[in-house]
């Protein structure tokens, strides 16, 4: 696909290259989900679907199923995580499949095991799916390429949150009806952020357009190949929007020595209630946490009635059910009986 801004200033989206939306399918086409931009729009929309069910099950008084039983679930974090881990956790449980968490603290990784052994010891114990986050990007595909089961990447370095990214689409189909035609603005440290990543293609393949907001040196190598424009005024691009998504300062990847002034980030980037005053009425303010308070969003923004921060992380849950349902539990839809 060939970029960006064209001279209409009208994108051209990675939905322009992807499989046609409203061709039904009932099963994901790999036994992998590892990035956004692999999959089609027809494979998104049906992990969506399928995440819409999935609610529809966690809202009852009983908010289980037995659709995944017989199966096992291994959660190798080697990588700190709140949100993600608890969410697949919940999600693995109430599709009644075994879970079992490890992280790389406690495990043979500290007596020098590689990944791959690691990988198929797991597979060997009885595991039919791992699901992995992990600080050097192209891990999971690693564990993928050696196991025979499923495979999740719930993290990798600064390259890839697949679910994180459709946990986010569903989040802003519900409140906005649709992703099509939607102005969307990613702001902050977006070189180092494999949410990024994923929600361009996972945006512009729904037909989204994205801007991101980022001072220079927190802007990817390579930019010039995404599907995106490119603004480093957050004042002039706020009043467009209708989805200002914000990304923390990741300082844990030596982010913090990129920026001459945190300061001056804050001034300029810094999402504040006198700065919301300059945007629609009816943005949605996203993040997928965790938050930092007074760095990229005031508290009271942070509290306030624009942000659906936990609708995001509560739409977590069901999003990993679908991708769990849909990888392990075969081609039949929520419809087909199963649940
Ligand atoms: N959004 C996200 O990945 O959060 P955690 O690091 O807490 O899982």
């Amino acid at each position: 696909m060939s970029p960006k801004k064209m001279q209409s200033g009208k994108m051209q989206t990675a939905r322009d290259g992807a499989a046609p939306a409203g061709a039904p399918i009932t099963a994901l086409r790999e036994k992998d989900l590892l990035t956004i931009e692999t999959l089609t729009v027809s494979e998104i929309d049906l992990i969506l679907k399928t995440a819409e069910s999935m609610k529809e099950i966690l809202n009852r008084p009983v908010p289980k199923v037995p659709a995944l039983l017989d199966k096992t679930v291994v959660l190798l974090f080697y990588e700190p995580s709140t949100r993600t881990r608890a969410s697949f956790e919940m999600a693995a449980k109430a599709l009644s499949a075994n879970v079992t968490t490890l992280q790389a603290q406690g495990s043979s990784a500290q007596k020098g095991e590689s990944l791959k052994d690691a990988a198929k010891t797991i597979e060997a114990i009885g595991a039919s799916a791992i699901v992995i986050r992990h600080g050097a990007a192209g891990a999971p595909d690693l564990v993928a390429r050696n196991v025979k089961g499923s495979v999740i990447n719930a993290g990798d370095g600064a390259h890839a949150h697949p679910t994180q990214a459709l946990l986010d689409l569903l989040t802003i189909r519900e409140r906005k009806g649709s992703v099509q035609g939607l102005k969307v603005a990613i702001v902050g440290d977006i070189a180092h952020s494999r949410v990024a990543r994923s929600n361009i293609w996972g945006l512009t393949k729904m037909g989204a357009e994205v801007t991101l907001v980022a001072p220079k040196p927190f802007l990817p190598m390579g930019i010039e190949t995404l599907p995106v424009q490119i603004s480093h005024h957050l004042d002039e691009v706020l009043p467009e929007v209708d989805v200002l998504y914000l990304l923390r300062i990741q300082l844990e990847r030596g982010a913090g020595s990129w920026l001459p002034s945190l300061e001056e980030y804050v001034r300029f980037y810094g999402i504040t209630v006198p700065r919301m005053k300059k945007a629609k009425k009816d943005v949605m303010v996203m993040h997928p946490g965790p938050i930092n308070r007074g760095v990229e969003i005031e508290a009271a923004v942070a509290d306030g009635p624009y942000t659906v921060i936990l609708d995001q992380v509560q739409n977590g849950v069901a999003t990993r059910m679908a991708a769990l349902f849909l990888l392990l539990g075969g081609e039949k839809s929520p419809e087909g009986g199963l649940l």
